[in-house]
């Protein structure tokens, strides 16, 4: 792909930046129960007309608390993913060396953000979700591939975080304040992200031959297929969910409803948003244009 991204100016962007947790959550910055969390655009249970707004309120936050736990989930093997890569260029170029350092700690503060938002949420929700897991055996699954193909999935997590942001949240004056600004401040040093793992793909591929980019574009088809079969599972949780916090018992032809935009919602959120992500492909083009086609012809299910 043509840019211009280099280390140097993505550590440059990020110390910049720089925010704490405790200035996002904690104290009198919490979250309000009365206001929505996730954009329709990922959320989608607008068109589930047999729920009363209050309902649908709550399976919104609902929504918010996976989101929550899922890129807890995600960030749990792109953290050890950049340590393991920064080691062996510890005496390599300062810049290089800083800049995945300093990816590797915002990856193990934005762990700690997403845990410290999922305790207040569940201090204020009033009823427990569940979430699929543990993530220490995503984690092994996901890193038990190779550097490139685990490398590409990355790419594609760090691009979906950008697109929620700009497509769904900077403009909406709808959602809780405090919600809206974890995911602005994740987005931006997410931004920096997108930037310096398409460095370390490119680093990546430098070294690999035909048939090891061959096989982690299977990888990747693997890992998209682990993670939406999470999402099939997370679907019927979110309905167990729902039914607790609310009371209200769902007929079966309303589950089949609710579960069939659930994962419509989830499949967009989490693999839609990458798979048809212009940067995204682009990488993927420079790489194998070949990949790109099969991707593209496999994103409409997850639309
Ligand atoms: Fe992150
Ligand atoms: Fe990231």
């Amino acid at each position: 792909m043509q840019h211009n991204y280099s280390y140097q100016s993505a550590l440059e962007t990020s110390e910049r930046i720089a925010w704490r947790v405790e200035d996002l959550i904690g104290g009198d910055k919490k979250l309000d129960f009365t206001r929505p969390f996730m954009p329709e655009s990922l959320a989608q249970i607008k068109q589930l007309s047999f729920l009363t707004r209050a309902e649908q309120l709550t399976l919104n936050q609902i929504r918010g608390h996976e989101y929550l736990s899922m890129f807890g989930l995600v960030e749990e093997f792109i953290l050890p993913y950049v340590v393991e890569h920064a080691r062996p260029q510890l005496s390599g170029d300062d810049y290089r060396v800083r800049a995945l350092l300093q990816f590797a700690g915002e990856e193990a503060k934005h762990i700690h953000l997403f845990k410290r938002f999922r305790q207040e949420f569940e201090n204020g929700f009033g009823s427990k979700c569940a979430f699929i897991g543990p993530a220490e055996d995503v984690s092994r699954f996901v890193l038990s591939h190779s550097p490139l193909g685990v490398g590409i999935a990355i790419l594609h997590i760090e691009w979906i975080t950008l697109r929620h942001y700009i497509e769904g949240v900077r403009d909406n004056q709808d959602l809780d304040p405090q919600f809206k600004s974890l995911l602005k401040n994740h987005w931006l040093e997410e931004s920096q992200h997108t930037k310096l793992d398409t460095l370390i793909v490119e680093s990546v591929v430098d070294g690999a031959s035909a048939k090891e980019i061959d096989q982690a574009f299977q990888e990747y088809a693997e890992i998209g297929g682990f993670i939406d079969n999470g999402i099939k599972q997370q679907a019927e949780l979110e309905l167990e969910n729902f039914e607790q916090a609310t009371g209200r018992k769902l007929s079966s032809s309303e589950r089949e409803e609710m579960s069939a935009a659930l994962l419509k919602g989830m499949r967009w959120t989490y693999l839609g948003t990458g798979m048809t992500h212009p940067n995204f492909l682009a990488s993927v083009e420079a790489i194998k244009p070949e990949a790109r086609k099969q991707i593209e012809e496999m994103a409409p299910a997850f639309c």
